[in-house]
């Protein structure tokens, strides 16, 4: 049976009516943007921010799901809600409506205190600018974050992992931006989290550097089977990915899945 009469035949025995073209589009559109992702799933999330008098709709009806150790990468120009969509599965940030699940678990009901043990077991967060503490080593930043989680990996080991056995115990300042980028994947992995999110975590790189930072990204999620999330405005890498989530004005717009993405060595931009 084809995805079309599968959906007409559910719908008629929980109705009892035959569905219209209009809401079959609506019902097959939902069920691409889930396609098969249940590790991760947002559904139908809103956001409004109001400042002053105005309400900005940051999120207007964002759909889409991610599977367990699959490297996501959330496209979209400047503004179309991708920061606000990553804050909001970081625990970061609450929603106004609409349902978020990591492995079972519904975010968008937690408790300010349940999100913060989320945020300090559960999450991994990259940041553009690295967000390191300057006045300890890269060891010292790693060992800190792993004093608040319960199974973490050991630091200096997952230093090494991210290249850097031979750094361990200089400063950032000493670092170069991609070191120091380095630091900060090691120190979110170090956690041992379900889900490591990285926003714009190229953003302050050169090409070069940015691109090792991907591959790095990329070994992660194939050898470790860690699920990654990565938001860019670089439409060009997303051949890298297992899953590509477009957004634009705060709705996904497409969600592709690559059955065979690439190193990211063969893409140029
Ligand atoms: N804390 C906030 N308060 C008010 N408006 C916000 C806030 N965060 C984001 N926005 C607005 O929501 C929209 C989406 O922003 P953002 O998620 O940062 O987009 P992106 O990361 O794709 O550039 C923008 O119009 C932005 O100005
Ligand atoms: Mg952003």
């Amino acid at each position: 049976m084809d995805r079309e009469s599968q959906i007409q035949t559910e719908f008629i025995e929980k109705y009892g009516s035959v569905i219209d073209e209009d809401m079959m589009e609506k019902l097959a559109e939902a069920a691409q943007h889930r396609k098969d992702g249940d590790y991760v799933v947002f559904e139908n999330v809103r956001k409004v921010y109001h400042v002053g008098e105005v309400d900005i709709e940051a999120l207007a009806d964002a759909t889409f799901g991610v599977n367990k150790g699959e490297l996501a990468v959330v496209v979209g120009e400047s503004g179309a809600g991708k920061t606000t969509l990553l804050n909001i599965l970081g625990g970061m940030d609450t929603l106004t409506s609409g349902r978020v699940i990591l492995d079972g678990k519904e975010i968008s009901k937690m408790s300010m205190r349940e999100l913060t043990e989320y945020r300090r077991y559960d999450i991994g967060f990259v940041f553009q600018f690295y967000n390191l503490v300057q006045n300890l080593t890269a060891l010292e930043n790693v060992s800190l974050a792993t004093q608040i989680c319960k199974n973490p990996l050991d630091p200096a080991e997952t230093l090494r992992a991210v290249g850097l056995g031979d750094r361990m115990n200089n400063f950032p300042g000493q670092l170069s931006g991609g070191e120091q980028q380095r630091v900060a994947i090691a120190r979110a992995l170090a956690k041992n989290p379900k889900l490591l999110l990285c926003d714009e975590p190229t953003g302050a790189l050169d090409y070069n550097t940015g691109k090792q930072i991907l591959q790095l990204l990329q070994d992660q999620a194939r050898n470790s089977g860690t699920t990654v999330i990565i938001i860019t405005h670089n439409k060009a890498i997303t051949p890298m990915a297992d899953r590509v989530i477009s957004v634009r004005s705060g709705r996904v717009q497409d969600v592709v899945v690559n059955s065979s993405p690439v190193p990211i060595s063969e893409i140029e931009w």
